[in-house]
């Protein structure tokens, strides 16, 4: 097995431990209340979860966010997720493309996804250090081996820092967004993974042409703490990473501020996000796209993609019903009203 394949595997067993995870009250969802409506005049069952967001019609504004790739136990997993996503009609994020950059037979892996799950909504993914080392025309050729139809480009400065393999340098790393969204085929997303983006960042994509932040915050999976589970106990990695456990600015920081500050750019919220309830109060907060990770990997880890296929309709029920007893029959009204307060 090469690093490549070990680091990826630490990365699935960690992230499925509990103590990877910062603790739910950090996240502060709980501070925000939906007023009920006890009067909703239409039926449950006439909710319409139906978005249409940058060109595709989706069935919900729910999506699985990026995760795993590249190695054999990724490709089950990614099959499961891929195929429970066509099914419901959620968009799906793949993880790190990176692997086909080095070694062009990997492109097989996605080829293959793309012939399980034909119909799904697919987004490629690649971190800002590659981006920054890879000409625009190879990146391509991700997206069409994929063929995705949309583009997330990942940053993670903390992960890459307390990584042993890590590239902590993104020198460079706007040009390189700027290049990508302007020559790629699909558009393109740019995300954190867990640990957030300012508002001046966001700022500063949107000015070089990025029409989609996906925040990814504080309030779930934590990199700084699995790389520093990885890393050896005595190393200075391990020490730093303990410091560093809680670092980040939460999803719903994110979100407010971004609110606050009349961003020019769509925001999508990922980072903590547990149920189709949560994902509601963030909806309601005119976020776009509402996504998850560790809880479709932890059902995706199970050998049948039913078990995806049930939790999202769980979390599909959730939504529903919130938009139900806030009063609001389509996402796009529930977006538009101001149908939370302060508790
Ligand atoms: C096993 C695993 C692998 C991940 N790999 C990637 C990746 O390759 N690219 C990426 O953009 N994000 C990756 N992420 C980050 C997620 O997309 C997400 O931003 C983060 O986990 C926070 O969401 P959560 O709290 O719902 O897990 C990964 C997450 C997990 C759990």
């Amino acid at each position: 097995m090469d690093m490549f394949e070990s680091r990826k595997k630490d990365h699935i067993r960690l992230s499925l431990e509990e103590r990877s995870q910062v603790a739910p009250s950090l996240k502060g969802l709980e501070r925000i209340r939906l007023v009920h409506e006890a009067l909703p005049e239409f039926a449950f069952q006439d909710v319409d979860l139906s978005v249409q967001v940058l060109g595709q019609n989706l069935k919900t504004p729910l999506y699985i966010s990026s995760m795993t790739a590249g190695h054999t136990e990724g490709q089950s997993i990614n099959r499961r997720l891929a195929k429970a996503a066509e099914a419901q009609g959620w968009l799906m994020g793949v993880g790190s493309q990176r692997r086909e950059l080095e070694d062009s037979g990997a492109s097989s892996e996605w080829k293959e996804l793309r012939k399980q799950a034909p119909q799904a909504i697919l987004f490629g993914n690649l971190g800002i250090a590659e981006v920054i080392r890879s000409p625009v025309g190879q990146i391509q050729k991700l997206v069409e081996s994929l063929e995705a139809q949309g583009f997330f480009i990942h940053l993670n400065p903390l992960q890459e820092a307390l990584q042993r393999e890590g590239h902590a340098d993104f020198t460079g790393g706007m040009k390189a967004i700027e290049k990508v969204v302007q020559a790629l085929s699909v558009p393109v997303v740019v995300k954190e993974v867990g640990c957030g983006i300012s508002v001046s960042t966001m700022k500063r994509l949107a000015d070089v042409g990025v029409q989609t932040v996906d925040v990814s915050g504080l309030g779930g999976t934590h990199w700084g703490r699995i790389e520093g589970f990885r890393a050896e106990t005595e190393s200075w990695q391990s020490s730093v990473a303990e410091t560093f456990k809680n670092w980040g600015m939460t999803t719903l920081e994110c979100i407010l501020n971004g609110n606050e500050s009349l961003v020019p750019c769509q925001l999508w919220a990922s980072g903590g996000v547990r149920n189709g309830l949560e994902a509601a109060k963030l909806l309601s907060l005119n976020v776009e796209m509402v996504g998850a990770a560790h809880p479709f990997l932890k059902a995706a880890v199970e050998p049948l993609e039913e078990s995806v296929m049930r939790l999202m309709r769980v979390w599909e029920k959730e939504l529903k019903l919130a938009l139900f007893c806030t009063g609001f029959r389509t996402v796009a009204e529930f977006r538009e009203a101001r149908a939370w307060e302060w508790v």
